[in-house]
């Protein structure tokens, strides 16, 4: 950074950059050849809130079903939405994540529709079309404007359509190391907090830089949010534990699932361990109106 200039923040570059870096090298969070086998990187809180909202197990419910990936990257969560049996539309603000995310869709043999948007500014010819809005991890902190975000998730939705929210917990948000402890971004108030750095969270070592601009939101605000939209709230859930690392400080415990432990734990017994906090984030709301029977 030259000194006495701030650099400005360029969201947008950020992503094209990363989208154009990752799954394509030593990325332990992107393992596109997994996704291309058959498997998945959709994590059991994602899974378990698309069960919840649209019914059904192992995300049978979206058999054909109209589904919009918001904020999409590079689609692996609207692969393996699309394998089960869902007509799905990745959205994102990115053209190279877009692109990436089609030839991957390709090379899993499943149909991809792509819209190039920014989500607090969605187009109208997406109005009422789908019958779920589903957004994950790492979503809501690159968002200035919640309210025109949730408003667009409310428009592009068809009547008694549900919108499915699993992103990063704003406590997790809020941790910028964990030893020694630091708390470096606020906990809400959608104040804009500008940060540089170099990597991705997907490689730390990935030759980019950049600097970019991200907001605190908290539980209250994003629910006051859909609330605000005129959706009506059909679950909330605060999960202290996640099965991907969601690029974080977390740890892989002996269970195989990742917690964030602070504090003592019991100075009596060595087995009782320090409380987790919460990582996860869900939030179902669902779009005003009679649901049709089968997709509109
Ligand atoms: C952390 S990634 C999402 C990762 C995704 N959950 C996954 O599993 O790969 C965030 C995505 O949001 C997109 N994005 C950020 N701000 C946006 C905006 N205002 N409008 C549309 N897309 C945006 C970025 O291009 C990026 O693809």
């Amino acid at each position: 950074m030259s000194s006495g200039t701030p650099e400005i923040p360029d969201n947008h570059h950020h992503w094209e950059q990363l989208a154009a870096f990752h799954g394509t090298g030593d990325d332990d969070f992107y393992d596109l050849s997994e996704i291309i086998s058959g498997g998945t990187r959709m994590g059991a809180a994602e899974r378990a809130a698309v069960d919840r909202a649209m019914g059904g197990e192992n995300l049978s419910g979206l058999s054909g079903q109209r589904v919009a990936h918001l904020q999409c990257h590079l689609a692996l969560d609207a692969i393996t939405m699309a394998r089960a049996g869902a007509e799905v539309t990745g959205i994102d603000f990115s053209s190279t994540a877009l692109r990436r995310a089609e030839e991957l869709a390709r090379a899993c043999g499943v149909h991809l529709h792509t819209v190039e948007a920014d989500s607090r500014n969605l187009p109208e010819s997406l109005n009422n079309r789908f019958n779920l809005v589903y957004a994950s991890i790492g979503v809501i902190y690159w968002i200035d404007d919640l309210a025109a975000f949730m408003a667009g998730v409310e428009r592009i939705l068809a009547p008694g359509g549900r919108f499915v929210l699993v992103d990063l917990h704003p406590m997790l948000t809020m941790i910028g190391s964990l030893d020694p402890l630091v708390l470096d971004f606020p906990y809400g108030g959608n104040k804009q907090f500008v940060y540089s750095g170099t990597g991705t969270y997907a490689n730390r070592d990935a030759d980019v830089t950049w600097t970019v601009a991200s907001y605190p939101h908290s539980v209250a605000e994003i629910v006051m949010a859909v609330l605000g939209a005129s959706m009506q709230l059909s679950f909330l859930d605060e999960t202290c534990a996640t099965t991907t690392s969601t690029g974080s400080v977390a740890t892989k415990e002996s269970d195989g699932v990742y917690r964030i432990r602070l504090g003592r734990g019991s100075a009596q017994d060595p087995d009782v361990l320090a409380e987790p906090i919460p990582l996860l984030l869900t939030v179902i709301a669902t779009a005003n109106g009679e649901a049709s029977p089968t997709p509109a």
